[in-house]
């Protein structure tokens, strides 16, 4: 796995991808979401990899679109590769990672501005930096949270913070993202890496099958009425009971039953077939 934009470590069952333009604070240009689609799509199959986390290299995690590369040049110059390019960009930030089959954790190291915003969003937990710098800076530039902005703002950020800092372009620190719920908690940057990888890890050693099973229940009812996911997340239990061999009832539940280990205190690591 050559790439130009991205670099990708594998270990312990998690891929650390890291968007690699430091000189450009990690700006998304067009090459880095073909880089990307390419990456999540092997990543997707790949038995070894349980979690994805992604990060940034130097001192931002992604400075939003290439504004040069993306805009400036490929929208204006080349309207029809950027319309394609341009639905790769909105698909592996938001189809893609919401509905990816494995969890996904956002690292966010430093700058993160604009687009990287869906980056945060579509991962199913995030991290920060407490000094990271945050900002939806497309209105100083007398533009708007366009792609999937938009509606990652309106997915996770309270309606007050998405329009304040959205009309305003303020920038606002990893602390307050943790207090805004924007990330699930900020650490000093010297503790970052540390902390979200004990995080990877304690994810990598669930039941794969299971994690995905927590991502599908918890996003597609987000969509359905009450019986609509009612009777999904039943399909969902047979699912995941087809897929580990009986696991979760039968070593999973059956180990409690037997009083190895008590569930609500401690994970359950070898639930059979699913992994
Ligand atoms: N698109 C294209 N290039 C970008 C970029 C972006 N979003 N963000 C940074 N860069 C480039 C700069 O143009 C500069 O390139 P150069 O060295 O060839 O001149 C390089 O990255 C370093 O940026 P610089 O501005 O010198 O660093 P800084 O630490 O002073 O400021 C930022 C960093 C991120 C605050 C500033 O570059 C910035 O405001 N970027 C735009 C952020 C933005 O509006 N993103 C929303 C996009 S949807």
């Amino acid at each position: 796995m050559n790439f130009e934009t991205l670099k990708v470590d594998i270990s312990d069952h998690i891929a650390r991808i890291t968007l690699n333009r430091p000189d450009k604070k990690n700006a998304m240009n067009p090459r880095l979401h073909v880089e990307m689609t390419e990456l999540l799509e092997t990543l997707r199959y790949e038995d070894d990899v349980k979690v994805l986390v992604i990060t940034g290299s130097g001192n931002a995690f992604c400075a939003g679109m290439d504004l040069k590369e993306f805009f400036h040049e490929l929208k204006v110059k080349n309207p029809k590769e950027f319309r394609r390019v341009f639905r790769m960009a909105g698909e592996w930030r938001g189809r893609t990672l919401r509905q990816y089959p494995k969890p996904t954790i956002a690292m966010v190291n430093g700058y993160c501005f604009g687009g990287a915003f869906s980056i945060v969003e579509g991962c199913d937990l995030a991290v920060a930096a407490q000094e990271a710098t945050f900002g939806l800076s497309e209105v100083n530039f007398r533009g708007f949270p366009g792609g999937p902005v938009s509606k990652s703002l309106a997915n996770i950020m309270h309606p007050r913070d998405a329009l304040l800092y959205a009309m305003t372009g303020r920038t606002f620190s990893g602390s307050e993202a943790e207090k805004m719920k924007f990330v699930n908690f900020a650490v000093p940057l010297a503790d970052l890496e540390r902390e979200t990888m004990a995080l990877a890890r304690e994810i990598a050693a669930k039941d794969a099958t299971a994690l995905r099973a927590c991502k599908d229940g918890y996003r597609y009812s987000l969509e359905m009425s009450w019986d609509a996911s009612i009777s999904y997340t039943a399909a969902k239990e047979d699912e995941v009971y087809m897929a580990q061999k009986g696991g979760w009832i039968e070593s999973g539940i059956g180990d409690f039953v037997e009083g190895k280990y008590k569930p609500g205190l401690q994970g359950n690591e070898e639930v059979g077939g699913g992994r």
